[in-house]
This record gives C-alpha cells, structure tokens and sequence, in this order.
C-alpha cells in the first residue's frame, strides 16, 4: 500500500514537471511572510464557511510558529496571494482537531504534516493551481525527508485529493465544524 502512495506521488511530480510550467510562470511559489498574515485570515474566510474556517487568532499563530510549513501563491501581476496550503508537522500518525486549534502541537523535525489548509481564491480557481500548490508542497516535504502527510476532507473533495496522490482512509475522528471528515494520506518518504 505505501509503495502504492509513493508511487501515486512519483507520477504527480512526473506529470508536473512537464505540464504546468505556463502556469506556474504567472505565480511566485514560497513560504509565507510575517507580514502577509492578514491576507492569508482573510482568503481563509472566502475559501471556508464560518463552522469550518481557521479563526484569526489561530492562522496567525500558524503564521508565527510554522511559517516553512505555508506555501504561498503569489500573483506576480499584483504581488497579492492566490492561493496557499498550510499544515505543521508531527511525529504523531493520526488526525485529531487539536492540529487546528493550537500551533504550539508543531514540531520542526515531525517526521509527519498534518495539512490543516487548501485554498484558492474564487478568481483563480478550475486552472490546477491547488493541484500545482500541493505538487510543490508534497515535493518540497519529500526533500525535507518527511515520510507522511495527513488531511481531512469533506467526501466532496475525496476524488480531488485522490488525483493529487492521497489514499482515502475512511472516516476520520475529526467532528470539525460538526461535520463528517474522511481522512486521507499521502506516503512521500520511507
Ligand atoms: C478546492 C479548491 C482548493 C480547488 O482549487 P483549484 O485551484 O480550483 O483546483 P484545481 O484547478 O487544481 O483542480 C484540480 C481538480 O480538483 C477537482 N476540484 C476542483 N475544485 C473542486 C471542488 N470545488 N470540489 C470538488 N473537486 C474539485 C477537480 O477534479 C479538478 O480537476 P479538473 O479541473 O480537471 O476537473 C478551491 O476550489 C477552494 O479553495 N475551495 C474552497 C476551499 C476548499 O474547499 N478547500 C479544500 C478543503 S478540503
């Protein structure tokens, strides 16, 4: 099964390095910065619901504990974000809520990502930047020797992850936003 995920990853970052580059020409790809905290709560409450969107307070704690754990797209045209993932690593191998409430749980050298956020703002959406965001996430994380990365999803979106090399592992024990999660998982390293 992990063999299964790895290679399911190996594909993505094949298929990437052929396909998306005009894409990827009209966005600068990196960590996020201090003082780009604001606009990153902001898109998170376009992107999400009020039950399911991270509070102010907790993705600015994100933003000041795990900066290297954010991927930023930015317009180059504006200089504005588009789109991000976010998460913090972990030795732990399952899911719990707390991931998404309390920052202090990141630990540098977690050997796991827990990714607590995808979002694209509406304007940029349906042209593969989420796809591209995650390609360069998980590629980066699998250079930094990470061996796992860990989300939960609506079943909406289980298809979407599963094309992005994530491996549905059912129900997850996250009531998050009093809704029904199915955790997935990505194998990037051994
Ligand atoms: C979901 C989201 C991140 C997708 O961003 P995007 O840049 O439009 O995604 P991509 O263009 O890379 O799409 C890749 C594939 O994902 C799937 N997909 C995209 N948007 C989707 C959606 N809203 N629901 C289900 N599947 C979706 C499609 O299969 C798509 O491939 P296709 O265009 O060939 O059909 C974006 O719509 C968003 O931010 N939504 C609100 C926040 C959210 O739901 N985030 C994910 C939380 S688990």
């Amino acid at each position: 099964m992990e063999n299964k995920t790895i290679e399911q990853a190996g594909k993505l970052f094949q298929k990437h390095s052929i396909s998306d580059k005009d894409l990827a020409a009209g966005f600068e790809f990196r960590n996020i910065m201090a003082d780009e905290a604001e606009q990153v709560v902001e898109i998170e409450q376009i992107c999400f619901p009020p039950n399911e969107a991270c509070s102010e307070k907790n993705m600015k704690d994100r933003v000041a504990k795990a900066p290297e754990l954010f991927l930023v797209a930015v317009d180059k045209e504006t200089g504005k974000i588009a789109g991000f993932l976010n998460g913090l690593s972990t030795n732990e191998h399952s899911f719990r809520d707390e991931f998404f409430t309390n920052a202090n749980l990141h630990n540098s050298s977690g050997k796991n990502i827990m990714l607590l956020g995808l979002d694209v703002l509406p304007e940029y959406r349906r042209q593969g930047l989420a796809t591209e965001l995650m390609y360069r996430y998980l590629k980066r994380e699998r250079e930094n020797n990470r061996q796992i990365v860990i989300l939960t999803c609506l079943q909406s979106k289980v298809k979407m992850y599963e094309k992005m090399g994530f491996r549905d592992e059912g129900i997850s024990d996250s009531s998050w936003g009093g809704e029904e999660w199915h955790e997935m998982r990505c194998v990037i390293g051994t």
